[in-house]
């Protein structure tokens, strides 16, 4: 078995948007530690803050009150050049798969190891068309995104995200834009490319289908957490 290691976790979390008289707070005390290996969904309600918190895990916005752990590095008060190097170690995948159209699916998920210096063109190249074969995506990897459905284009933004092999992946409602069938086989992916590589996920999904999936369940509400289910 492998050893899990914590990879995120946050102490009292609070956040708040809006100046003066027009603040408000949007998430309310945080609590949660997130494991290498781990797929962990969170769930609940437009409107309740889970956006906000999953861009605070992945450094795209300043931690404002309370601590936010990211492996050994504290992202309260961490400097932009710090944050900047957090994120290189964090894949993101959206709701809208976010490719360039004017590149490969190879090109695609080939850029995500352009900040890697210890790799060669060819060993980067060899890498991303792994990736692609992974996401059974192996006969569409020099097809551009125009060319690509729906879900095969959310699977390059999966093999985007995992090919430089980071220790956390952040996912927003991956499948919205998804049929069921692919939605499921776009999360099934993901399951098994975590397994292999030890990788945590934090998803958020409104989406019921798929919470079978998950080993923690993270309920939020009104920018708290209500509930967490462990399977
Ligand atoms: N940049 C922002 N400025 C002000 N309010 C925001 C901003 N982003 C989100 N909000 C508000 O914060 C709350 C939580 O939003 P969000 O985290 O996107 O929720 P969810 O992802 O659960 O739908 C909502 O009331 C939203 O209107
Ligand atoms: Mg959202």
């Amino acid at each position: 078995m492998f050893k899990q290691e914590i990879v995120v976790s946050t102490r009292n979390i609070n956040h708040y948007f809006g100046k003066k008289s027009l603040r408000s707070q949007i998430l309310f005390d945080i609590n949660l530690v997130i494991k290498s290996g781990e797929i962990v969904i969170m769930s609940g309600p437009s409107g309740s803050g889970k956006t906000t918190l999953l861009t605070l895990i992945g450094g795209l916005r300043s931690v404002q009150e309370g601590n936010l752990k990211f492996l050994d590095w504290e992202l309260h008060g961490a400097s932009n050049e710090k944050l900047v190097q957090i994120r290189r170690q964090i894949g993101y995948i959206f709701q809208a798969h976010n490719l360039l159209d004017f590149l490969t699916a190879r090109q695609n998920v080939q850029m995500s190891l352009e900040l890697q210096k210890n790799l060669s063109y060819r060993q980067a190249r060899l890498k991303s068309e792994a990736m692609l074969h992974a996401v059974k995506l192996g006969h569409r990897v020099n097809y551009y995104p125009t060319h690509l459905s729906g879900g095969q284009k959310q699977r390059v933004a999966i093999a985007r995200a995992l090919v430089s092999q980071p220790k956390l992946v952040l996912a927003d409602e991956p499948t919205a834009a998804l049929d069921s069938k692919s939605g499921r086989e776009v999360v099934e992916i993901m399951q098994l490319l975590a397994k292999e590589q030890q990788c945590a996920i934090l998803m958020v999904t409104h989406d019921n289908r798929v919470l079978d999936i998950a080993d923690k369940i993270i309920h939020i509400e009104d920018g708290r957490i209500i509930k967490e289910e462990l399977f």
